[in-house]
């Protein structure tokens, strides 16, 4: 962690703030401008996209409009696997987002496998494109096999992570390989919202359903992406570092786990189905 808590130092000695908008299924233009520009103007310097999103460009317009130094951002964007080079199309997210690298550039899923790919992620990185490489919604499996074939390895695994999905073997195997596991998801697309166990805890705090969910997550050190298209939910979901939760919150949080703490990424793989 970083001397302020508020970004996690990744295995090659880059940082990633904690914090994060996600703009999963945010459609490009104004909805994703707004959304971007607003995150930064809030405090936010994490941005999350893909090129499978189809928003880059609307990321880097926000950007711009926030008036925020691009140095000052940590910008994350996903190789989609369906296609065939890594590089050529880290080259198109840049010239889409308007910047010269991005800090963080991982593939989407191991769609074709988990190896395939990874030497054109590390020429992506040795060309410039992309400070840190990494991979999403790999299983410790897959972490497994991919790794012995990496000469620059993978920093991240980009999951589905939160109360509901507390995969703790997979948190344990990205931390005994270096891996920081990175949060999608953290509100379950916001069904977790409505949980009860979790307003429990936010009322004993005087915060929100929201904030407790991903205050989960910052407590152990793990990145979040939260995902709102709303000015004031943006703001809501910053507000995540004057609180502490307690061993009985955390607690009480971990047993709504439906995974069974599994290694696995996913419960069901979208892309081979
Ligand atoms: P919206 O974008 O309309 O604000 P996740 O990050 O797990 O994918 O969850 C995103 C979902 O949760 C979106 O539907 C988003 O709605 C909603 N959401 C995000 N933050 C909040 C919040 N603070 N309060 C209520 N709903 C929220």
């Amino acid at each position: 962690m970083t001397a302020d808590g508020r970004a996690r130092v990744l295995a090659d000695g880059n940082e990633i703030p904690l914090l994060g908008l996600g703009v999963w299924q945010v459609p490009n233009g104004r909805e994703s401008v707004d959304a971007v520009r607003w995150a930064l103007e809030l405090g936010y310097r994490h941005i999350d996209t893909a090129q499978a999103y189809g928003n880059e460009e609307s990321v880097g317009r926000g950007l711009r409009e926030s008036g925020v130094p691009r140095e000052d951002v940590f910008i994350t964007t996903k190789f989609f696997p369906t296609r065939k080079d890594p590089v050529a199309e880290a080259e198109r997210s840049l010239q889409r987002l308007g910047v010269d690298y991005v800090d963080l550039y991982v593939i989407h899923w191991p769609g074709g496998g988990p190896t395939w790919a990874w030497p054109g992620m590390e020429r992506a990185r040795d060309a410039g494109f992309a400070r840190s490489i990494g991979v999403s919604n790999f299983s410790a499996d897959e972490l497994r096999l991919l790794l012995p074939t990496a000469t620059v390895p993978p920093v991240v695994d980009q999951v589905q992570f939160s109360p509901y999905e507390y995969r703790k073997a997979l948190l344990d195997a990205c931390g005994e390989n270096g891996l920081a596991l990175e949060a999608y998801s953290p509100l379950g697309t916001g069904r977790y919202l409505a949980s009860d166990t979790v307003a429990r805890v936010a009322e004993r705090h005087g915060r929100t359903p929201a904030q407790v969910l991903l205050r989960w997550s910052i407590e152990r050190g793990i990145p979040v992406i939260p995902k709102s298209t709303h000015r004031e939910r943006i703001a809501e979901n910053a507000q995540l570092f004057d609180f502490r939760l307690s061993e009985q919150d955390v607690a009480e949080l971990d047993a709504l786990d439906r995974t069974g703490g599994t290694d696995r990424a996913l419960e069901r793989k979208w892309w081979s189905s």
